[in-house]
């Protein structure tokens, strides 16, 4: 057999086994490109079009499925919890069909590329090669800045996120502003732990009532508190979480690893 043949037969066997992951399509390098511009203010951190672009990859998949309905079902324009995020919705929805690729997956990549852009957390992966779906996604599924812990807790359990799961993910409440452009720590554009200890302590510029509770609960508060006192905890807990949000209704096996595409914009 020459060279050539035993080469197709190798990359044959190593195929239908299953061991070959699909190259990142380089359009997700441009994506990236872009995204610089849009999601990078002149220090080079994350700006108000990143965090509300790691908010929307919550609001896209929670309901049920990260699906690209936020945009193409106009969950954003038709629901309340989303008015915050009408912007992005029109800039993202704009720039999957401007390069082509998927609305479902083009926020969870624009979520990944703000979370690393508000520095502070290891880059979570990105896959590629979600389903989108213009049917919306059920209603009033999303919790509510004035709910309780319990309340909070059970909205996550019954999407199958546990209690440490959901202190970690509201750890991006960190990068984030309120409805008045108040920030929620006092360092907002980095993705630290402040976040926990000045919204337990009070010393936050500003605090929704939900994070005050999830601080104050006896069911969250264990985890608020090391999450607080442990960056390395926080981040253990948050990068599988947020991965594990970022599939919601997807089937990981079928999708393409673009991790690469971030690490390599913030090496
Ligand atoms: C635990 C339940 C949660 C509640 C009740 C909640 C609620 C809110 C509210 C009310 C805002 C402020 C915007 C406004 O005032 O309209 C906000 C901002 C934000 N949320 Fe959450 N959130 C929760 C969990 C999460 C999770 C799991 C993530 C992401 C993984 C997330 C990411 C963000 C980000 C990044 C912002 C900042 C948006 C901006 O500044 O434009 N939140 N959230
Ligand atoms: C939490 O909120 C729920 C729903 O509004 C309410 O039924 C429950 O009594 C509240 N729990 C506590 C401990 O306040
Ligand atoms: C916990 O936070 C809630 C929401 O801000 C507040 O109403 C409540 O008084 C706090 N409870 C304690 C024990 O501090």
């Amino acid at each position: 057999m020459d060279s050539l043949k035993l080469k197709v037969l190798l990359a044959t066997i190593v195929a239908s086994s299953g061991f070959v992951q699909a190259q990142c399509p380089a359009v997700w390098t441009d994506v990236a490109a872009d995204l610089k511009e849009t999601f990078l203010d002149g220090g080079g951190k994350c700006n108000d079009n990143a965090r509300a672009a790691i908010r929307l990859a919550f609001h896209d998949c929670f309901p049920g499925s990260c699906d690209g309905s936020v945009i193409l079902a106009n969950e954003c324009t038709d629901r309340g919890e989303n008015t915050q995020m009408i912007d992005i919705c029109s800039t993202l929805g704009d720039k999957a069909t401007q390069f082509g690729v998927g609305t479902a997956d083009i926020i969870q990549f624009a979520a990944a590329y703000g979370i690393a852009a508000c520095p502070g957390l290891p880059a979570i992966s990105v896959k590629v090669g979600r389903k989108d779906s213009s049917e919306p996604n059920p209603t009033g599924q999303m919790p509510g800045p004035n709910d309780n812990a319990t309340s909070i807790v059970s909205a996550f359990a019954a999407k199958g996120f546990s209690v440490t799961e959901l202190v970690a993910l509201v750890g991006t409440h960190s990068a984030a502003k309120d409805l008045n452009g108040n920030a929620l720590d006092t360092t907002v554009q980095d993705m630290d732990t402040n976040f926990y200890t000045e919204t337990a302590d009070g010393s936050a510029p500003s605090s929704l009532n939900s994070d005050k509770f999830l601080s104050n609960s006896t069911e969250t508060s264990a985890d608020w508190n090391s999450f607080g006192s442990d960056a390395a905890a926080w981040a253990t807990a948050f990068v599988p979480a947020m991965e594990k949000l970022s599939l919601m209704g997807n089937d990981e096996a079928s999708l393409t690893d673009c991790s690469s595409v971030i690490t390599e914009a913030f090496p």
